[in-house]
């Protein structure tokens, strides 16, 4: 498993916080995640050896909980929220106008592999929805135009790329 020197330190670390090695799976498919962007058979191999666990443990969870991805995602994530504030203050719009700008339908890699997009359940920040994740960025009060805004500066920044 090629992961980033960071995720495999907090994977040492996030063991010592549990009494018993298996406890620590959902931290570690989730910090795998990250580090991936999606759990490949390879990923779940190495955490299952890695807890001394069977890779069915895993598999079980994996396909039980709907935030763990089975499939690879786009260079970018974004994730919009859909739980009722969020709902009723437009994130269905916002959806609609990501998915027009980048050709994409929910959960699918766009064609030029740029970007994902998701709904997600409340990001905490309920007071100022629409609330649209990009990346490890957190914006509010995301209406049509501003998602057109953010579509925008991901296309830019994607033609800056080498
Ligand atoms: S409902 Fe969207 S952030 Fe809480």
């Amino acid at each position: 498993m090629n992961l980033k020197p960071d995720t495999l330190r907090k994977i040492d670390e996030a063991i010592t916080h549990y009494p018993v090695k298996r406890s620590a799976a959902l931290p570690l498919l989730h910090l795998v995640q990250e580090d991936q962007g999606y759990l490949s058979d390879e990923a779940i191999e190495w955490i299952a050896a890695r807890l001394e666990l069977q890779p069915i443990n895993l598999y079980e969870l994996v396909t039980f909980y709907p935030m763990f991805r089975r499939h690879p995602i786009g260079r970018r994530h974004i994730r919009i929220c859909r739980t009722l504030s969020c709902a009723l203050t437009g994130g269905y719009p916002v959806f609609e106008e990501f998915r027009r700008q980048f050709g994409c339908d929910l959960n699918e890699v766009s064609a030029d592999g740029e970007v994902t997009i998701e709904f997600v359940e409340c990001l905490a920040s309920c007071g100022s929805g629409p609330i649209v994740m990009i990346d490890d960025d957190l914006y509010e009060n995301v209406d049509v135009a501003k998602a057109r805004v953010l579509a925008d500066k991901i296309k830019a920044e994607a033609a800056k790329r080498p």
